[in-house]
């Protein structure tokens, strides 16, 4: 192998014969007749004219070698639940789900919406669409109605796979009525809705609706359902994403593609080997999920751990006893939770054998080095941070161990990965800046495969999100600002869009505003993210009411407060509930009637609001100021 430049650099000269060269990793039923077809872009077209199945790759696949090995291992603290499937196994499970699915009249192209908790079912359902070329748009089990609505009215899936509760640090969290709620408020009800039922909360049915999975199961125990083979760039999966707008994206994944950027990334990024153990303590709602817990850790003839629990519980050594009663090689986290254990007792790191753990990889928000420093000095393992998004579905920046094992720098996500042509852009020339100049992190095209092909039915959107924000240039935007050092290491230094992220949970900040403005008396509300040490960054709104006499006591205030952190628990979810709100009479805007958030942000962080030459009226800054000094 060569070393990571020259590794990198050819993956850019000439993508079409780089990736040429990888596509062996996964199964072709049918091979491909061109590599790449970049003749429309921004739409890159990977492997064309191939036929492949992502479930095959993932469990058919394996069956002869690695039948009798495990495949999936879910452990539940919540519910005590622990157990095994074998690739055999799961094989059998994902085609009876496969076959109850297409019972229901689910056929390829269909849409399958999973709203669920971290419960094995929700993989085999994930997988039997796969299978027969349904797509699968998974909602986290966190959102609620709105969300869900939301999300329901743009894939208009034919089937909702859910279940009547998760759990939540032993309490049950329910899900039906938020499904219910959800369905009633949308546009296009789903004709069926699969229901696995826990036992952990009451649920009614919907007749004639609602179907019981265990009891479809059981007619459906011996059910052999074939695999589509779908053209490589029919889509795999949507994932909806927040960005600037109320309206969140749908990132359409394609098939061949994902599964052999999905296939690389395992050996070169994360160095996993068939027959290892890879834990991800992500949710199979978020892209971290859809990629590390189950498809590319089972691609790689890998076990996987879907974990349904807390960090600390039932104490902060939980994750360490699971590498070694499973012997994990290689784990997946995220910061948040890294700074969740730096609370708990500092020994329960070296209580259990680590020995079979080689790396800890971090993603998902920027990792700071106090918190890097405590963990890798901790398990006396090395850490490696890389930056994704959903949209990419796999690494940008990481160091690429399985290429050349190059030293990583505190607070930077590394260098470039393969394939991907990174850069820096100034924001307002769109001129190309050098090493030490702050930009925009941008991506020329084509994007390599496995990343976003375009926005659910909405191509138009595609083009002018994500190629058309840097003035005179046709790059994808990440819309993260970053910097580069002269050694070509990149650091991340936050979004240059309105979306903040909490805990490693991508939110919208408008999606929260036009939750909190439904509520009767809010009349004007702003979002800001500010810093959190805990959760790097925390929603703090400021509303102006309608109604000032029902704000007058400190009692009513604090009233007022829960009851719009209620509406946005009901609508969006509690991930989404800003932790304050403030209220004032008035907020920062300039002349034109636009938000200042980046002011009001500033005075939350006790930083200078800038430039303020176009405020309408300095005093509601004087408002925010006092507000957060309560
Ligand atoms: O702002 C960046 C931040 O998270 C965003 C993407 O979030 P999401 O779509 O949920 O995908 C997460 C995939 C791991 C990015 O635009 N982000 C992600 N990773 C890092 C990061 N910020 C700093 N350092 C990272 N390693």
């Amino acid at each position: 192998m060569d070393n990571y430049a020259s590794f990198h650099q050819r993956s850019i000269r000439d993508p079409a014969t780089f990736w040429d060269s990888q596509a062996h990793r996964i199964h072709w039923h049918a091979p491909y007749d061109r590599v790449l077809d970049y003749s429309r872009p921004p739409f890159a077209r990977w492997f064309v004219g191939g036929r492949t199945n992502l479930c095959y790759n993932a469990v058919d696949r394996h069956l002869e070698e690695l039948g009798s090995s495990p495949a999936l291992i879910y452990v539940s603290t919540e519910t005590g639940q622990e157990k095994t499937w074998t690739f055999r196994e799961l094989y059998r499970e994902v085609n009876r789900m496969a076959g109850i699915l297409r019972s229901l009249g689910v056929a390829k192209g269909d849409r399958v919406l999973i709203y669920m908790p971290m419960v094995p079912e929700a993989a085999f359902a994930m997988l039997a669409c796969a299978r027969i070329g349904a797509i699968h748009s998974v909602v986290f089990g966190g959102f609620a109605s709105v969300s869900l609505a939301t999300r329901i009215d743009d894939a208009k899936p034919r089937v909702i796979v859910s279940a009547d509760s998760g759990s939540r640090a032993g309490k049950a969290v329910p899900y039906k009525h938020l499904l219910d709620e959800a369905i009633r408020l949308s546009k296009h009800p789903p004709e069926k809705v699969l229901l696995v039922d826990r036992g952990l909360a009451e649920m009614s049915r919907v007749a004639g609706r609602d179907v019981d999975y265990a009891a479809l199961r059981a007619e459906h125990m011996n059910d052999e359902v074939p695999c589509e083979w779908l053209e490589s760039s029919e889509p795999s999966y949507i994932l909806y994403t927040s960005g600037t707008t109320g309206k969140p994206k749908g990132v359409q994944r394609d098939t061949g593609g994902y599964a052999v950027a999905l296939a690389a990334s395992m050996e070169l990024i994360y160095c996993g080997r068939k027959g290892e153990t890879y834990f991800a303590t992500s949710d199979l709602g978020w892209v971290v999920g859809h990629s590390y817990i189950l498809y590319g850790p089972l691609i790689a003839g890998m076990s996987t751990i879907l974990y349904e629990g807390t960090p600390i519980r039932p104490d902060g050594g939980i994750w360490w006893k699971l590498v070694e009663q499973y012997r994990v090689t290689t784990m997946f986290s995220a910061p948040t939770a890294i700074r969740v254990l730096k609370k708990q007792d500092p020994a329960l790191l070296r209580k259990y054998d680590l020995s079979s753990l080689r790396v800890l990889f971090l993603a998902g928000e920027p990792l700071d080095e106090p918190t890097a420093r405590w963990i890798s000095e901790g398990l006396g393992k090395p850490v490696v941070d890389n930056y994704w998004q959903t949209e990419t579905g796999w690494p940008i920046l990481a160091i690429q161990r399985g290429v050349e094992p190059l030293p990583g720098k505190f607070g930077s996500p590394g260098l470039p990965v393969y394939g991907y042509d990174v850069r820096l852009f100034d924001a307002a020339s769109g001129e190309e800046v050098g090493p030490g100049t702050k930009g925009v992190v941008a991506i020329n095209g084509p994007l390599p495969p496995g990343c976003m092909t375009t926005v659910w039915g909405d191509d138009a959107r595609f083009v002018s999100t994500y190629w058309s924000s840097l003035p005179g240039q046709q790059a994808y935007s990440t819309f993260d600002w970053g910097i580069r050092d002269e050694d070509g290491y990149y650091f991340i230094l936050g979004r240059t869009d309105d979306v903040i992220n909490v805990a490693g949970h991508r939110l919208g900040t408008r999606e929260i505003e036009e939750s909190i403005s439904s509520h009767p008396n809010v009349a004007e509300v702003a979002v800001v993210g500010v810093t959190d040490s805990l959760k790097g960054q925390v929603a703090v709104a400021f509303t102006v009411v309608k109604d000032v006499a029902q704000i007058e006591t400190p009692e009513q205030r604090t009233a007022h407060e829960r009851d719009i952190m209620r509406v946005v628990d009901e609508q969006l979810g509690a991930v989404a509930r800003p932790a304050r709100v403030h209220f004032v009479t008035a907020l920062p805007k300039t002349r034109s009637g636009k938000l200042l958030r980046r002011s009001i942000r500033a005075l939350c962080e006790g930083q200078d609001p800038g430039d303020l030459t176009t405020i309408e009226d300095p005093s509601t800054l004087e408002q925010i100021l006092a507000a957060v000094r309560g």
